[in-house]
């Protein structure tokens, strides 16, 4: 299958402490036609900054200050200004963890979903609506045409969310970016989230990137799993493979960190140790000061990503060649 997205060494910098200090360092993923792709990785690993480099979004004073990012074979970095207006939303399109500061307050959400319609499409206001309509119908919005007249403070949090999706759909992107999509939901809500997600993309045939710090909910929804630690991929390869034999060290403790479901503990286990600033990375693996095989050779240098078989990489000098 073709890749709708290529990334190659990826890279997005801070100036801090008055020098540029990459946050995403070096970062290859690709996602192909329709997949359901995930991005995993502890807070401040970089995972927003890759979504938003996607869409040349990076808030200044960060900025992208190195590698490539194809769309269908085209170079998003290299776009003109118009160019960039058609990639934001028609082809790639994002939704966030909080649905509530991204939608007007005094416009109801029927007005704000036509208008992103209008934004992309020459039609009336009233064929506008019709189409948020179905729309909100397709993200299974109850009554979706008394919701056209909702302000936002009348829905909740799930159905927010819902607004926001049928919104970045009005375009028809290829790539639906999700950071965070369900973080600030409850429970039973997140599932119903994602499982609509999955279900679009399934039916849209619409690739879907989930950026998460949860793994707990990769599981069911995607089939790859890329898993980030400051700044840098440290594993990726298929969900069931990775959960089944974490071949980091990081990808390992993450796992063991994921609270079950039904053992009555629902506090979050965490890694031992704190995740270094992105400004003073150690030498070698970034993760050895909290790596309990860490050797004397992972301190020395950043080691690389290494194919495996299977469609796996993992970036470890412990791991051998072969499954992990
Ligand atoms: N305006 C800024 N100035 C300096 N550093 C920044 C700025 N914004 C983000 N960063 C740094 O960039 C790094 C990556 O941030 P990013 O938001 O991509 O992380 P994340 O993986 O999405 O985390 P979270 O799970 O908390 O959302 C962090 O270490 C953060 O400190
Ligand atoms: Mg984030």
């Amino acid at each position: 299958m073709a890749a709708v997205l290529d990334v190659r060494d990826l890279i997005v910098s801070f100036p801090i402490e008055g020098r540029p200090v990459p946050v995403v360092n070096g970062v290859d993923f690709h996602v192909e036609e329709g997949e359901p792709v995930a991005l995993v990785g502890e807070s401040g690993c970089g995972k927003t900054m890759t979504g938003l480099a996607l869409l040349r979004l990076v808030p200044p004073p960060g900025a992208i200050t190195g590698g490539s990012i194809r769309f269908r074979g085209q170079e998003v970095l290299g776009m003109s200004e118009p160019d960039l207006c058609s990639h934001r939303g028609k082809s790639v399109a994002m939704i966030f963890q909080e649905p509530q500061s991204a939608l007007n307050p005094v416009l109801t959400v029927g007005f704000q979903v036509a208008e992103a319609i209008r934004a992309h499409e020459k039609v009336s206001r009233r064929q506008a609506l019709d189409r948020a309509a179905e729309l909100f119908g397709r993200v299974a919005l109850s009554d979706p045409q008394r919701r056209l007249a909702d302000y936002p403070h009348q829905l909740s949090g799930g159905q927010r969310q819902r607004v926001m999706i049928a919104m970045a759909l009005a375009s028809g992107p290829s790539l639906l970016v999700a950071d965070e999509p369900t973080t600030a939901l409850d429970v039973t809500v997140q599932s119903q989230i994602l499982d609509l997600l999955a279900s679009l993309s399934e039916s849209l045939g619409m690739a879907l990137l989930l950026i998460t710090h949860d793994l707990g909910v990769v599981a069911h929804f995607s089939r790859r799993i890329y898993v980030m630690y400051c700044g840098r991929i440290v594993e990726s390869g298929p969900v069931a493979a990775v959960f089944r034999s974490p071949g980091h060290p990081y990808t390992r403790a993450l796992l063991q960190s994921v609270p079950r479901l039904h053992d009555g503990d629902s506090r979050l286990r965490t890694i031992p140790g704190a995740v270094p600033p992105p400004q003073s990375l150690p030498a070698g693996c970034a993760f050895a000061p909290r790596c309990p095989l860490a050797e004397e050779r992972c301190r020395q240098a950043v080691p690389e990503l290494r194919p495996m078989a299977n469609g796996r990489a993992v970036r470890c000098v412990l791991v051998g060649g072969g499954e992990p």
